[in-house]
């Protein structure tokens, strides 16, 4: 069951959207190497609970921190460590934040440092998906146009889309109804309609597709161990496409 948000509802959200981007935004210049994953947690952590905001990551499921850093060839939900990041390195920050009981979920990945070529390819794609994704979203359309407009360019580009993993609806509930998934054919799967919340964020290996859990039941790495990188927004279906509710408020 896909819930169509009322406008009131739509306000509701914006708090919550605006700050998970508000602390990308906070974050960036913290990216340096040096700074392991448990600071940007602690960071993250304290930048919400100071916004009078909750970090939804934080025992969803008995996930122990308070958002996911995802670090080279970690896919999505890596753990905060105490282990340093090194110039080169990629790092994705997922941040979901609840504000008044609504959630925003946004992630981004950045470089640590100079970026090698490698790293600069996969993250581009990566970003440049979400935004032909976010582009087929209007009334009328379907999931499967924006699985469809992922999956060709990425593949295209000689990269690979997961599949295990997909964009969500949200609202009071962190993650409902409908699926996004970021593959699939055009024209199929459930119509959008003005009012759906949901996320994209499509995770591009360099490599091969396939994934695998580790022992710790959270962290999510490519099986052939190249890199991976994923960006996320949170957005709503309007009357003519959609906006995007995870944009700063500064
Ligand atoms: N923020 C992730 C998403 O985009 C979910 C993280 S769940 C957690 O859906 F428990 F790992 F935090
Ligand atoms: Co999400
Ligand atoms: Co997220």
């Amino acid at each position: 069951m896909v819930s169509i948000k009322t406008e009131q509802d739509i306000e509701a959200m914006r708090p919550a959207c605006h700050h998970a981007a508000d602390t990308l935004v906070m974050i960036e210049p913290y990216i340096k190497a040096g700074i392991t994953t448990d600071d940007i947690n602690d960071l993250v952590h304290d930048f919400t609970i100071k916004a009078g905001g909750i970090p939804a990551p934080l025992n969803y499921h008995g996930f122990p921190k308070s958002v996911c850093t995802s670090v080279n060839h970690v896919v999505c939900h890596g753990i905060p460590t105490n282990k340093t990041l090194t110039d080169g390195d990629i790092v994705n920050v997922d941040v979901t934040t609840i504000i008044d009981g609504w959630h925003g979920d946004t992630s981004k990945t950045f470089y640590v440092g100079k970026p090698k070529v490698k790293a600069e390819k996969v993250v581009e794609t990566a970003r440049k998906a979400l935004e032909l994704g976010i582009a087929q979203v209007r009334p009328g359309a379907t999931l499967g146009d924006i699985g469809h407009a992922i999956q060709v360019y990425v593949e295209g580009e000689r990269m690979s889309v997961v599949r295990e993993y997909c964009g969500h609806g949200i609202g009071r509930v962190f993650h409902e109804d409908p699926q996004v998934l970021h593959y699939g054919k055009a024209g199929t799967g459930m119509k959008l309609k003005a009012g759906m919340v949901f996320t994209i964020e499509p995770m591009v290996n360099i490599g091969k597709a396939a994934v695998k859990l580790l022992g710790d039941k959270w962290t999510v790495v490519t099986r052939d161990k190249t890199l991976s990188a994923q960006f996320e927004h949170t957005l709503v279906v309007t009357e003519t496409g959609c906006e995007i509710l995870t944009v700063p408020s500064l």
